[in-house]
């Protein structure tokens, strides 16, 4: 599909387009200017744990090649950049003292987006958390949150003067679950028991973060990012109904219902008995502060199946190089859905694309299959505004290809190609295809001020 102008028409004047990237996933510098250790560093030295046993030391080497980097953002004529602190870079202990290097580094990036007209939206936590606060327990001690509020209070006071806004946390579903419940990211625990309780743990550092922030006087705008699948049944059987029944309670509701309705659903609770999490009194209420705006990060939907794994033949769209089925009619589903069973404020779509094969001829990418993928997801956004969702923008992912945690390097989401060996950054044809609509949206926009 491409996107007329029709397409182009559906956005309202304040909807906002950008492209996404995160600390550990770009920056490399592990070992430079004071930065500490986090548990990715730590993670990615454990044999096994990284598909082509590599690891963030110098990924795109982001943090070397800041202002080129502004550039490339600032050539998408994009409105936005969305990308994450690295704790450890900015408190190597994630606790006490600060290291002015780390800070610095921000307050270019800031300045520099800035500098070129680009919103800086910044993520607290994308996952990087300090190894000493792991040492100490990690989001399974309830210590970890004032930690977390103390850090948010610090990026607050030293950036927050020019951010458009503050994510706490970027899918905490994903920390809790593949972190420590599956083990196939780091910190790489396996225990069901300790992932809930991560997750209340992240959950509540989240509200107690937006309440000491707008207690300090943030001007920027407060959220949080979750990560959702559209959830269907493969079979029209009641059995599998159920299962998809469950499986967007422990995914979706798990994270929205306490946000938004302050409680955990009771099925999941149920399910979960002794190992549901300790919650504290009033640690409900805290949880469901409430947010200036929610982001969501979409990339398939999910099939649900009551008798065993779900095999590959199950899965009948076209796939992605990470195997996630395409389906962006998922995206105005789960959309309406959120809409229906929420209040929801302004919602971003803050991560969207997909992993493709992007072989380099003469010197271009020409990857048709991304910029189709982003073409029907960024249809299924128009259609959900236009049902009367409250959308507030898109971000790719992601700005460039780079390290893709368990998977390594191996797949790229980037709209813009890295050349592992030079670290040379092109633009592939997705990248000129979203500048191009976005100059449209945005002529569009101007035409009608
Ligand atoms: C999301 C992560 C992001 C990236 C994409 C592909 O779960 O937030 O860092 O890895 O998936």
């Amino acid at each position: 599909m491409t996107t007329d102008e029709d397409g182009a028409l559906r956005f309202p004047d304040g909807f906002r387009w950008g492209t996404s990237t995160s600390a550990y996933q770009v920056e490399g510098a592990v070992d430079e200017d004071g930065r500490g250790e986090s548990i990715w560093d730590r993670f990615c030295r454990q044999p096994g744990a990284i598909a082509d046993a590599s690891n963030g030391d110098v990924a795109c080497d982001h943090y070397h090649r800041l202002e080129p980097d502004l550039d490339l953002i600032a050539s998408l004529g994009v409105d936005l950049y969305r990308f994450s602190v690295s704790w450890p870079r900015v408190q190597p202990a994630g606790a006490g003292a600060w290291n002015e290097k780390g800070l610095a580094f921000y307050d270019r990036l800031v300045d520099g987006l800035l500098a070129r007209g680009l919103a800086p939206h910044l993520t607290l936590n994308h996952w990087d958390l300090p190894q000493a606060l792991q040492d100490q327990g990690g989001w399974n001690a309830r210590a970890t949150v004032d930690r977390f509020v103390e850090y948010a209070l610090g990026i607050q006071r030293r950036l927050g003067d020019r951010l458009a806004t503050i994510t706490t946390h970027n899918e905490p579903w994903v920390v809790a679950w593949l972190g420590h419940a599956e083990g196939t990211f780091a910190p790489g625990i396996r225990s069901r028991k300790v992932a809930s309780q991560v997750a209340h743990h992240l959950l509540l550092s989240h509200g107690r973060a937006l309440q000491a922030l707008r207690a300090d006087g943030a001007r920027a705008r407060l959220g949080i990012v979750l990560n959702m699948a559209h959830t269907m049944p493969l079979t029209d059987s009641p059995a599998d109904a159920a299962a998809a029944r469950l499986d967007d309670a422990r995914g979706r509701r798990w994270y929205a219902d306490p946000l938004f309705k302050g409680h955990y659903p009771a099925e999941v609770l149920a399910e979960l008995g002794d190992d549901a999490p300790v919650v504290e009194p009033g640690d409900m209420a805290v949880i469901a502060t409430p947010i200036d705006f929610l982001g969501i990060n979409y990339y398939s939907r999910h099939l649900s199946k009551a008798s065993g794994a779900l095999l590959p033949e199950d899965k009948p769209c076209p796939k992605t190089d990470m195997g996630w089925e395409i389906y962006p009619d998922g995206l105005r589903e789960l959309l309406l859905t959120m809409h229906r069973d929420y209040t929801l404020p302004p919602t971003y779509i803050t991560e969207n694309g997909g992993a493709f094969p992007d072989p380099v001829v003469d010197g271009r990418v020409h990857d048709a299959d991304r910029t189709d993928y982003l073409a029907g997801h960024i249809q299924a956004v128009g259609e959900a505004l236009a049902q009367g969702v409250p959308m507030a923008g898109y971000m790719v992912w992601s700005l460039m290809d780079n390290f893709e945690w368990a998977s390594g390097y191996a797949k790229r989401f980037g709209i813009v190609h890295v050349d592992y060996e030079t670290l040379a950054r092109t633009p592939k044809d997705s990248a000129l295809w979203y500048r191009d609509l976005v100059a449209r949206c945005r002529a569009l926009r101007e035409a009608r001020a």
